[in-house]
């Protein structure tokens, strides 16, 4: 009776049975995976942020597939800051950057075609390919003081149903940013493949500190049909008001036949609700103080992991150059999956597991830099002592 693509083992993996249990019990846990920001004690300007939703023109139902023209504007903007010249008609508003990922598999892929994705990163792509019927195939990213993409052996998965390689930038949870010759390799494979490529550039704004050799957006290729993603998810701490966006770039004739077809899917569902699309400027005004407080928080809590993990640390931070995680590398002592249910069940401490991100080899625990900093910093120091001590 029911598809394949939605048979997914469902039954719970041993570390949320633990946390079930633990919450169920009423114990405390330090959560070292919460990325949620509004459930991190930020201040959020409430009368900033809610009286722009209640915008008369709310009252009309006027839909554009592509988005209404203010708000794309208003969308074009964010670009114009990163210093990128964005035509508001190149512009699709989406519900979330996940219907932006669905929407554009359905442009660019038949059932069975293949979409490259970046390994280690989002744990979502797996989902969000089959439940349209493609198939993700992983292209490593290699650590060499910091993670880069590895060219050669990406082009050797590219295959005749190859259809789009997708970029995160920076990349969660590595938080490794695209570099300019990076970038350039990319945009020369795409172009000679015929293949177009997805910049997942939600986290752009986040960056921990400057960088001369960063690439500006996957919006610079001009030799490849290019997809840059964004939404106020991430960019304005503001998940809950479903508005994500599209902007396509790349040579004149495959970009105009892209955009023609994108707003027939786009027509099709007509997903963005008309209040946020009113509020959209507004609320991109108000993201300004909101992005200052994430910045504030993550830096303060990388800052203290670094210092946490000077030498003679048994644990390893690696490079974070943006985002909202870090990645600790631990004594390979036990398996990723011990770690994380030790920590959970002695030490009261929740992180992710590397393997949740198909890092290439174990032992890496991922963490949210959204905890407040009392939790984090006590979080850490848990980890730290587990790792300073014997041996299982
Ligand atoms: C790399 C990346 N892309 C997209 C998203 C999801 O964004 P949205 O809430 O707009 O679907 C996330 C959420 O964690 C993410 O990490």
């Amino acid at each position: 009776m029911f598809s394949r693509r939605t048979a997914w083992d469902r039954s719970h993996n041993r570390l949320a049975e633990s946390v079930e249990r633990k919450r169920h019990a009423g114990e405390p846990i330090l959560d070292l995976t919460e990325t949620n920001p509004t459930q991190v004690g930020l201040n959020y300007p409430g009368s900033e942020l809610l009286p722009p939703l209640s915008d008369p023109g709310a009252l009309v139902y006027h839909p554009d597939p592509r988005g209404l023209w203010a708000a794309r504007q208003a969308v074009a903007g964010v670009y114009a800051e990163r210093g990128i010249l964005v035509d508001a008609q190149d512009l699709f508003l989406t519900a979330s950057t996940s219907e932006a990922y669905a929407w554009l598999f359905k442009l660019l892929a038949d059932p069975g075609d293949e979409i490259l994705v970046p390994q280690p990163s989002y744990p979502l792509f797996d989902f969000l390919t089959r439940l349209e019927g493609v198939v993700s195939v992983g292209y490593p990213l290699v650590l060499d003081g910091t993670w880069s993409v590895d060219l050669a052996t990406l082009e050797a998965r590219v295959g005749s149903r190859t259809r789009l390689i997708v970029a995160v930038n920076p990349n969660n949870p590595t938080g490794t940013y695209l570099k300019r010759q990076e970038l350039r390799g990319l945009e020369s494979l795409c172009s000679r493949r015929g293949i177009a490529l997805l910049g997942d550039e939600v986290f752009a704004e986040y960056p921990h500190g400057e960088d001369s050799d960063r690439a500006a957006g996957v919006l610079e290729c001009e030799r490849a049909l290019t997809f840059s993603l964004g939404g106020l998810s991430k960019l304005a701490g503001l998940p809950q008001m479903k508005l994500g966006w599209i902007a396509v770039g790349g040579p004149g004739p495959e970009k105009q036949e892209a955009k023609e077809r994108l707003e027939l899917v786009a027509d099709t569902y007509l997903s963005v609700n008309t209040p946020v699309q009113h509020a959209v400027g507004a609320l991109l005004t108000a993201a300004r103080g909101i992005r200052q407080e994430l910045r504030r928080r993550t830096g303060r809590n990388l800052r203290h992991l670094q210092g946490a993990t000077i030498q003679p640390s048994p644990c390893r931070l690696l490079p974070c150059e943006g985002g909202w995680t870090a990645v600790l590398q631990v004594p390979a002592i036990m398996s990723e999956e011990d770690w994380v249910l030790r920590l959970l069940e002695e030490d009261g401490v929740l992180a992710h597991p590397g393997f949740f991100f198909e890092f290439p080899v174990p032992a890496y625990l991922v963490l949210s830099l959204l905890p407040r900093e009392e939790i984090f910093a006590e979080g850490v120091a848990r980890i730290l002592a587990r790792a300073a001590g014997p041996a299982p």
